[in-house]
């Protein structure tokens, strides 16, 4: 097929590279010429295993290219994949204005029949407002579809060539045939619906993911009053094939650039048919919630006094193998320190600039590497579960705090790799 993909954020830019990958001709489109540049000069302005090694593969197979033209694209195509932004509005409802700038282009640029589908996650109601934007600005024939999509940053290619299932919303069966013919070769699990369920069932979905972590993160906080260990909880509950061992990972709360978005806006979407999700707003609060109990764990220690303390930060991403600062816990925890009075090391393996064009540099030591960032420090708050932390020498690191003391937001150490050290260890909801 010829496809045009509007819009190279993770989303957009992952599923080009990959239909290319499939042997579709695809044009991805972005109005960011500098990123553009970067895309046809064989670069990835994201973090992604894998991915740039696959765009390269289709760059020089012919298959894959990158422009800012969308007029072009779009004439060429059968296809058309918006996959711009949603980001929140203040109220927490998503901002459709990049959906509707690029309905208005397509509507423009259209010569011939073309399948119009919308990747973003949006509203109930979204693709209709798209349909009746184009249909307004044009006489060709066209066909719209919902397309959610599922991918997980960190392992964005693998997610989306070998997907749990595809949806697809529509309500054309000509569009669906061509639809589930350029998906068949990566699953025979492809869910047909009507446009608004396709809609709903991609916020329910992460809905329900970020109330299965708040719910073990509740868990966990009772199981530190009640001595009890939250991953062999969560490990067997996890067997119960009814509940799955998915999402049950306690620690810090949800980040990044989805859960809290698309929660709060499920939030407002309900909101708009006066209904309140009563559990999907605690499962939002006991998220922000929770972030604090890294800190709260250091007043407990230092009787309340953190001001001209050091503290070691380690991991700034909001969750590993992703540059993606966006939401991180570690935001609000570093800023919480830095307001307190205490001094921030922090280091990241990938995202420390993401993190300071964020965050600034106020009270901040930006560390080169994970041991420069512990030395001297009063104590070391592990905040995203980086490999190399995992496999970090504890007996040597313990050497270089000034104090042993080990905040593990993510719980990444046993007891058995704390055996024979010093440590004063505090993790998320276990005895030690
Ligand atoms: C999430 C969904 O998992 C994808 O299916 C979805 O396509 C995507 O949002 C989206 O809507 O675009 P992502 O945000 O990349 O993907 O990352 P996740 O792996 O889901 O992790 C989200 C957050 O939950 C991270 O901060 C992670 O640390 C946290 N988490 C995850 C836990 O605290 N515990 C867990 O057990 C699992």
């Amino acid at each position: 097929m010829n496809i045009t993909v509007i819009g190279t954020g993770y989303v957009g830019l992952v599923s080009g590279i990959c239909y290319a990958e499939l042997g579709n001709h695809v044009v991805c489109v972005d109005k960011d010429l500098a990123k553009v540049e970067t895309l046809q000069n064989g670069g990835i302005p994201i973090y992604e295993p894998g991915l740039q090694e696959l765009s390269v593969k289709n760059m020089a197979a012919g298959r894959l290219s990158f422009t800012s033209d969308l007029n072009q694209a779009v004439k060429q195509s059968d296809l058309v994949i918006l996959a711009v932004g949603t980001p929140s509005l203040p109220s927490g409802e998503a901002n459709l204005s990049y959906i509707d700038q690029a309905a208005a282009e397509i509507a423009q640029a259209m010569n011939g029949y073309k399948i119009i589908a919308v990747k973003s996650t949006v509203p109930v109601g979204t693709n209709e407002r798209v349909r009746n934007l184009i249909r307004s600005r044009t006489m060709e024939r066209f066909d719209s579809i919902s397309l959610p999509e599922f991918l997980r940053e960190g392992s964005a290619v693998q997610d989306t060539l070998h997907p749990d299932r595809i949806v697809i919303g529509a309500d054309s069966q000509s569009a669906v045939e061509t639809i589930v013919e350029l998906h068949r070769p990566l699953t025979d699990q492809i869910v047909v619906t009507d446009i608004r369920s396709a809609e709903m069932l991609k916020y329910a979905s992460n809905a329900f993911l970020a109330t299965k972590i708040s719910f073990i993160n509740e868990i966990a906080n009772i199981c530190e009053k009640v001595g009890a260990d939250v991953t062999r909880v969560a490990e067997g509950m996890g067997y119960d094939k009814r509940i799955g061992p998915a999402f049950l990972k306690a620690g810090i709360g949800y980040g990044g650039s989805c859960f809290p978005k698309d929660t709060r806006a499920l939030i407002q979407i309900a909101g708009h048919v006066d209904y309140e999700f009563k559990l999907l707003r605690a499962v939002v609060e006991v998220n922000q919630d929770q972030r604090m109990s890294v800190i709260r764990k250091l007043e407990t220690i230092f009787d309340g006094e953190l001001q001209g303390k050091t503290f070691a930060v380690w991991g700034l991403a909001f969750k590993p193998n992703t540059d993606d600062v966006r939401e991180s816990p570690a935001l609000e925890i570093i800023q919480y320190l830095v307001r307190s009075g205490a001094y921030v090391k922090a280091y990241d393996p990938i995202a420390i600039r993401n993190f300071q064009s964020m965050y600034g540099n106020n009270g901040v030591m930006w560390c080169d590497d994970a041991l420069e960032a512990a030395t001297g420090a009063d104590a070391l708050c592990l905040l995203t579960e980086w490999d190399e932390f995992v496999h970090m020498d504890l007996k040597m690191l313990q050497t270089i705090l000034k104090k042993p003391i080990l905040i593990d937001g993510r719980n990444v150490f046993k007891e058995d790799d704390l055996a024979e050290t010093s440590f004063i260890y505090y993790s998320i909801g276990r005895p030690r």
